[in-house]
Parts: structure tokens; sequence; C-alpha cells
């Protein structure tokens, strides 16, 4: 499936304005705003974020077989797969390593979402050491040729340059900011307080 035609379903199918392109060099890149809503409908600490899991999947709808690494309690009612996660109590499809996925049939999955722990402080709340991402990419390379990894992070891991490429990179989310005026008629209550102090002055000024 083109690119053209994966970002095309994802506006038609997630309703979001076109929010991902492709650049000269055939690469796709691109923002997603997830908007204000971090909540976590299992609750499980560094769950996926609402609305994740539907733009994926409607990046990706020709994908045959998914697997969850780092799987934790995703909702695979939005996404349906196997799971893989290294504590038993969460019942994976496989209980593995990422970094060696030694029990997991990689060849047989054409799409991978990876939702590692960000940092050491991240990995100390599943009461894990904190993964090398270059030899979670290393072991990955077991994979099919064609097949997708969709890697969710706050940096980018160390992959081989003859066994991937970077097909798409999409941010979430750095915002620069420009002060603009405020009209007086949407200052929240707290701040015409602060700039009309006169009680009588406030109305008269803010329904001007
Ligand atoms: C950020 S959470 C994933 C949350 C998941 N996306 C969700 O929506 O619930 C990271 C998960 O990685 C697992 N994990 C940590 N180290 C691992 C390793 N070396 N191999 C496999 N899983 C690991 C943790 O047990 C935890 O469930």
């Amino acid at each position: 499936m083109l690119w053209e035609d994966r970002i095309n379903n994802y506006a038609k199918e997630t309703g979001f304005p076109k929010s991902l392109f492709i650049g000269p060099d055939g690469r796709v890149v691109g923002t997603w705003i997830m908007g204000n809503d971090y909540r976590v409908k299992s609750t499980y600490f560094g769950g996926y974020p609402a609305g994740y899991l539907r733009r994926v999947r409607a990046l990706f709808p020709d994908k045959k077989r998914t697997l969850h690494l780092f799987s934790g309690k995703v909702d695979l009612s939005l996404f349906p797969g196997d799971t893989v996660d290294i504590n038993p109590a969460l019942r994976p499809t496989f209980v593995d390593d990422a970094q060696t996925l030694a029990r997991v049939p990689l060849h047989k999955y054409d799409l991978v979402l990876a939702d590692p722990p960000y940092s050491v402080e991240d990995a100390e709340h599943y009461q894990t050491t904190m993964v090398k991402r270059n030899v979670v990419m290393r072991a990955l390379q077991q994979l099919s040729v064609g097949a997708h990894v969709v890697w969710l992070d706050q940096v980018l891991p160390m992959y081989r340059k003859d066994a991937f490429s970077i097909d798409a990179a999409i941010g979430m989310w750095i915002t620069v900011f420009r002060r603009v005026e405020t009209a007086k008629a949407k200052l929240p209550a707290s701040s015409r307080q602060m700039t009309l102090p006169i009680s009588g002055e406030i109305d008269a000024g803010l329904t001007a």
C-alpha cells in the first residue's frame, strides 16, 4: 500500500484534518496533536493515550497480523493482535524480553507497535531494568521484509540502516506559542479583576 493511500485512509477513518505529508525524499512527516485527553482507559501507568491506537490503525488498514510489543494493558478491542510483555501477570500472548524475543515467531507479523518505558524512572514503575533500545531493534531484524514497526518514544532508537529505513516521523508534539493581544472580553475573571481593580468599572469595561 502506498503512503499516499495510508494518509488518505487516515483522514477518512479518523475524520481528523490531514496532518501527514510526503516530503521531497519520499518520507512521511507530520504531527498528531493528541489534544488534552491523556486519560488511559485501562489506567495502566504509561498506557497509550486516548485515540492513539485508532490513529495508527487507520494508517495500516492492510496489515493482517499485529504484534504489540511492551504490551502492558493495550486495548485489543481497538487494535487486535498478539502481545509481548516481560510481566507474566499481564497475561500476554508471549512472556518475553523485548531484547531477545526468542519465543516470538516474528516472521509471522507484518506490523509491530512498540511502547517501551521511556526512562529508568518509568522502568522502575514496571519493576524492570531500562531496555536497550538498539538491542530491541536488533531483535526485530527477524521480521519479514516489508513489515512495519511503529515505535512510540521520546527519542529515536538506534537501528541498522541496512535492516530498517524510516518511512515516517510523526511528532507528538512541540509547540511554538506566540503571545497575542488579549481582547478584554476574553480575559478570565481572575485577570479581569487584576487589570480592572475598580469594581464599578469591571462590567462596563468588559461589555463595551
Ligand atoms: C509504557 S508500558 C506499555 C503500555 C501499553 N502501551 C498500554 O497501553 O498499556 C511498558 C511495558 O513494557 C514492559 N516491559 C518493560 N521492560 C520490558 C522488556 N525488557 N521486555 C518486554 N516488556 C518489557 C512493562 O512491563 C510495561 O508493561
